[in-house]
């Protein structure tokens, strides 16, 4: 029996990941899983850590790039109905990690419900949301956090306080712990004044942002004080190609795949403005997107 067969029925094998993401590149998972509930992804992560296989999660693959050799692991995928629940209490409301963000930002900012606007236009779902904290000039998702509830890889749940979970930059404290749920807690406001916030961000995302090509967003974090995008522009690199990936003419901080463009391609491509502004400005830019390469694991899997 393998360590996975209890599993069966809600895991593929090599599985096309790579297509799951807005890269749109990229090879297969060992194990593509879709656990039931907060139970089964417990049990889950503690089978897979005992044999020693990584595991990683896999939200609306926005922000993710998956090499061409793929990831030997298992990915898990939290879009069962049980993470895709949306329960609004008095003053909060319980998310699970599945959920959309986008369409939910632009609900609530309909109906007046303030705290989301900033994710006009920024496709997350709420667990890759939280990790990331996700968000843009106008505000990020960890503002909003109360609580998160995840599971650790030794299959442990806990409820962690937002006061704990290190919000900075697109950056938390989740680590290698898979969200579940968050509460996060909203404010109603004129349902007017959100929305005109909402569209004005979001008016502001299309216009600077090459939204309709395929692409993992910005790159590169922004150096402390500084615009990466602006520095990849006045390094002259609009335009910039390996193979078929080419540094967006609109957006210099976004990387665009091309029809035929392969995960090497871009990531030739973000060594090469990497260095080349590194060597211009004397700033090393730090990678915001989170690159999967494959990883061995020690037991047969
Ligand atoms: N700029 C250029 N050339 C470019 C791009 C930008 O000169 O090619 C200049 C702009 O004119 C502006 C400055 O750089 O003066 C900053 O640009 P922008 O307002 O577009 O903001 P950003 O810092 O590049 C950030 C987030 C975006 C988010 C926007 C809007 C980062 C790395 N990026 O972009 O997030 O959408 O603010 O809120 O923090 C993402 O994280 O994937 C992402 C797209």
């Amino acid at each position: 029996m393998s360590w996975w067969s209890k599993f069966a029925d809600r895991m593929e094998r090599d599985a096309p990941i790579g297509r799951c993401t807005w890269f749109r590149l990229g090879g297969n998972a060992r194990f593509l899983c879709h656990p039931r509930d907060a139970k089964d992804l417990s049990a889950l992560m503690r089978c897979a850590r005992d044999h020693g296989v990584p595991c990683k999660a896999l939200g609306s693959g926005a922000n993710v790039l998956v090499s061409d050799d793929g990831y030997d692991g298992v990915v898990i995928r939290l879009d069962n109905e049980t993470f895709r629940r949306v329960d609004r209490h008095d003053d909060s409301v319980t998310l699970g990690a599945g959920v959309d963000l986008m369409p939910l930002a632009k609900q609530c900012s309909e109906e007046g419900l303030s705290g989301l606007e900033c994710m006009a236009g920024i496709p997350a779902t709420v667990g890759g949301a939280v990790r990331m904290n996700a968000g843009g000039r106008f505000g990020s998702f960890g503002d909003v956090v109360r609580r998160v509830t995840c599971v650790g890889s030794d299959g442990i749940v806990e409820t962690i306080d937002q006061s704990e979970l290190g919000f900075g930059y697109r950056r938390s404290l989740v680590g290698d712990r898979i969200v579940c749920s968050v509460e996060i807690g909203l404010c109603q406001g004129d349902p007017v004044q959100v929305k005109r916030r909402f569209d004005e961000y979001f008016s502001y995302k299309q216009e600077t942002q090459p939204l309709a090509d395929k692409s993992a967003g910005c790159v590169f974090k922004n150096p402390p004080g500084q615009s990466a995008g602006a520095l990849i522009d006045r390094a002259g690199l609009k335009g910039a190609r390996c193979g078929a990936a080419h540094v967006s003419h609109r957006h210099a901080n976004f990387i665009i795949a091309d029809p035929g463009a392969t995960a090497t391609d871009v990531m030739e491509l973000i060594d090469l403005v990497r260095d080349r502004v590194e060597r211009e400005f004397g700033t090393r830019l730090e990678i915001e997107i989170d690159i999967w390469r494959p990883e061995m694991a020690k037991a047969c899997i």
